[in-house]
């Protein structure tokens, strides 16, 4: 008999889904499972105001298929100079779930990022007086930090003061990639909680190394040794709330991933929630993956659950995934999780 578990409809709490074309070619990958996610401001260029928020939902509401009920979740894209009025408008109306704290020049599209956590203390008390949460990359950016210490370091010199300065103001660690991080957030007494991605429960830099460069592991923050992914696996895995899924899915074609100067992501929206109940089952935690995946994340963000239900089944002969899907812009490698998945979403 074929092995079959029932979940609440999971959200991914970090989603890229980018603009046009390949908004619409990504999208329907995402809302095939998932009821809601929080999606990502670093555009070309970046969802900085309200009204650019509100023009992004539109255009990603244009590109969901008539009666999906996907529900994107909005976030403002923190800048040196933006205005505490506007984002706690934006919060209040409901347009907005959260904002994204990229320092500048960490990652893809965050040339507009905070360049000193000093310059928008104003709009971080805002945010925790009215309850708003804050999302934030965790990676220093200084060229003298080893790329591997940069979220450690991150804890340490900016993450740790601001929690001291602003206990009240919710934050969110984004796809934490060490046992230092994930540590720090078990100490932590209140308002901190993080979300790990789906690949970084699976490979370590090794994936991305050994034998030749295997560009579609490459992402930030990245992958890092063995001990760190474990704890990611356990902190994943213990049923500790304060940890979610975000699943950091984030698109770029194949001749931009497979470059001299290849882009940061791993698009793993296609099997992300395969691959996540092949590693709660090895792990022995299949009945941890609903708090994961489905109850931990709205919890923290104040929200109720989806309504709905979402069954995963095993078979015996592996699910076939795509090894890409096509975009107008070019195809887009999927996420490979170096062995075959047998659990499938019916
Ligand atoms: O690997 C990544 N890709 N990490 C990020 O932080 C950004 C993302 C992207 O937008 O491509
Ligand atoms: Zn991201």
């Amino acid at each position: 008999m074929s092995q079959t578990i029932t979940i609440t409809r999971p959200d991914d709490w970090h989603l890229h889904l980018r603009d046009d074309e390949m908004l619409r070619a990504v999208l329907p990958e995402t809302a095939r499972h998932f009821g809601r996610a929080i999606i990502m401001p670093n555009l070309v260029p970046p969802v900085v105001t309200a009204n650019d928020a509100a023009a992004y939902r539109a255009r990603i509401m244009d590109a969901l298929p008539i009666g999906d009920d996907f529900q994107p979740l909005m976030t403002l894209y923190l800048t040196d100079k933006t205005n505490a009025v506007d984002v706690a408008a934006a919060y209040a109306e409901g347009l907005i779930t959260a904002v994204k704290l990229y320092p500048a020049g960490a990652t893809t599209n965050s040339d507009s990022g905070v360049t000193d956590i000093k310059h928008v203390m104003p709009v971080l008390e805002e945010m925790a007086a009215i309850g708003c949460p804050l999302c934030i990359h965790g990676e220093v950016t200084g060229a003298d930090i080893d790329i591997f210490d940069r979220e450690s370091v991150f804890i340490d010199t900016v993450l740790d003061p601001l929690r001291r300065a602003l206990p009240e103001l919710k934050i969110i660690s984004e796809h934490i990639t060490t046992k230092t991080a994930a540590d720090y957030v078990m100490a932590a007494d209140k308002n901190l909680a993080a979300t790990i991605t789906t690949h970084h429960l699976i490979i370590n830099r090794n994936h991305i190394l050994v034998g030749g460069i295997k560009p579609h592991y490459y992402c930030l923050p990245i992958a890092k040794r063995e001990h760190h992914r474990i704890a990611l696996r356990k902190a994943a895995t213990s049923g500790d709330a304060r940890f979610f899924l975000g699943t950091d899915s984030a698109p770029h074609t194949d001749p931009n991933k497979e470059s001299a100067c290849g882009c940061a992501g791993v698009f793993s929206a296609t099997n992300t929630m395969s691959c996540l109940a092949h590693v709660f089952e090895e792990d022995g935690a299949l009945d941890k993956l609903e708090g994961f995946a489905s109850l931990n994340g709205p919890a923290y963000y104040g929200l109720q659950p989806n309504r709905a239900k979402l069954m995963l089944v095993k078979s015996s002969t592996p699910v076939e995934y795509p090894v890409s899907i096509e975009t107008r812009d070019g195809p887009v490698t999927v996420f490979d999780p170096g062995y075959p998945l047998f659990w499938r979403v019916v």
